[in-house]
């Protein structure tokens, strides 16, 4: 179970119809074990008292930049140096614009500016105010800054509407900041995770591909090498820094992917299968660049092989994650898939929904083991990366005792 035991949580609250919500949030975090203290911006008032606050939190709410007497007690930049995490919710449209502008000019913003703390961010707004560009750009900065997202969930909002922007719920906000500061869960672990896509080439200068990015593989080897674990990518081409303390082992193709994997499964306690793997290669890459000819030619392909289910079908094989990205059913597309390739568990998202996967910076998803599954709100994919350490830490050693040579020496 997460926690937050000694850990000061600097909760801001700004000025939205869910502000209500922070009441709820303030006791969540508590039960996790932190210590909050509360910033409120001027809207925030507008729609729950500071007294509310202050009572649950136990510490005079914090409202003010210029106030001598608040700064002589503990001032912004103390403020900002007493957190561990600034956690903002609900965020509004407007402090996601401020924060994306790098603006100071009241407390909470300028506490945001000032903390070297992580930052996670829950928002809440009118679902069009939500899909207006300039918000998905400033979600875009606020995350390319290193600033995580928790939400915002869809369903229907206070104005009427139905659609993104619902604040997540406190207790799955509170999860989330505990999230944040899991570590330590698979030290001493062997992670391999392939990430990106695959080339798989016809001719000397040409190839068949997809779009994948590698974002999500890679951020789930930074929050495996922040939980402690030896790390190594097996990496088709992308366009993103090897992330700290990491191996990455480039490869091309499928087959490539493969061999590389095989090799490293006898040091490998986990094995997260990220990459968007090419179903088929040509049949036969021309050594020569293809010359063109006719109005039509025909392309040849074969089956790749199936990287993620042949390392599961190996004797001693590592606890096995794979991601399933589906247009419809998910779930039972995911759960299905999970069987048949004999997976420990399945990350699961639905690739319909453009704003999501692939190329995006945030991810939703669902994750399925044998007996269980959980939604993932929608996240930063760092964020996402460490629920999912931390759920693969929470079932690793249930593992499937049922199936044949699983290791168990790792009981
Ligand atoms: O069958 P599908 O391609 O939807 O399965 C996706 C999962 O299987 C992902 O985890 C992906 O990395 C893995 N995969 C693989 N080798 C393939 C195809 C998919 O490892 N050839």
């Amino acid at each position: 179970m997460a926690h937050l035991f000694n850990r000061n949580i600097l909760l801001g609250v700004s000025g939205g119809i869910a502000a209500y919500k922070s009441a709820e949030l303030v006791r969540q975090l508590q039960e996790l074990g932190a210590s909050v203290r509360v910033i409120m911006t001027r809207g925030a008032q507008e729609f729950i008292t500071p007294l509310t606050l202050q009572a649950l939190s136990g510490h005079p709410v914090h409202t003010d930049l210029l106030d001598a007497e608040a700064e002589q007690g503990m001032g912004h930049i103390e403020l900002a140096r007493w957190a561990d995490l600034l956690l903002i919710a609900p965020a509004t449209a407007d402090i996601l614009a401020r924060l994306a502008s790098g603006r100071a000019d009241d407390l909470l913003t300028a506490a945001a500016l000032a903390t070297a703390a992580p930052r996670l961010l829950a928002p809440a707004m009118n679902q069009q105010m939500w899909r207006d560009p300039a918000t998905t750009a400033n979600v875009a900065t606020l995350t390319a800054r290193g600033m995580a997202f928790v939400g915002p969930a869809s369903g229907e909002q206070a104005c009427g509407d139905i659609g993104p922007g619902r604040l997540v719920e406190p207790a799955a906000i509170a999860e989330a900041a505990a999230a944040l500061f899991e570590d330590g869960l698979l030290q001493g672990r062997r992670v391999v995770i392939t990430a990106g896509p695959t080339r798989e080439a016809l001719d000397p200068v040409r190839y068949i591909s997809n779009h994948s990015s590698g974002k999500m593989g890679y951020a789930l080897a930074q929050a495996a090498v922040d939980a402690g674990a030896r790390t190594t990518i097996v990496s088709g081409p992308v366009q993103l820094p090897a992330p700290d303390h990491t191996r990455v082992i480039a490869v091309e193709s499928a087959t490539q992917m493969l061999d590389r994997c095989l090799e490293l499964l006898p040091e490998c306690d986990i094995f997260i299968a990220c990459a968007a793997v090419a179903d088929y290669r040509p049949a036969a890459t021309q050594a020569q660049k293809i010359k063109k000819g006719p109005e039509q030619i025909s392309l040849q392909l074969v089956r790749n092989p199936d990287i993620v289910a042949t390392v599961a079908a190996r004797e001693q094989h590592p606890f096995t994650v794979g991601f399933a990205a589906e247009t419809r059913d998910v779930v039972a597309y995911a759960r299905e898939k999970l069987q048949r390739k004999g997976l420990d568990m399945i990350v699961a998202n639905d690739v319909s929904d453009q704003s999501i996967g692939f190329n995006s910076d945030v991810n939703e998803a669902v994750v399925l083991w044998r007996d269980g599954e959980q939604a993932l709100a929608r996240t930063g994919k760092s964020t996402m990366a460490r629920q999912i350490v931390q759920l693969i830490a929470r079932h690793l050693d249930q593992g499937l005792p049922d199936r044949p040579g699983r290791d168990d020496s790792r009981k």
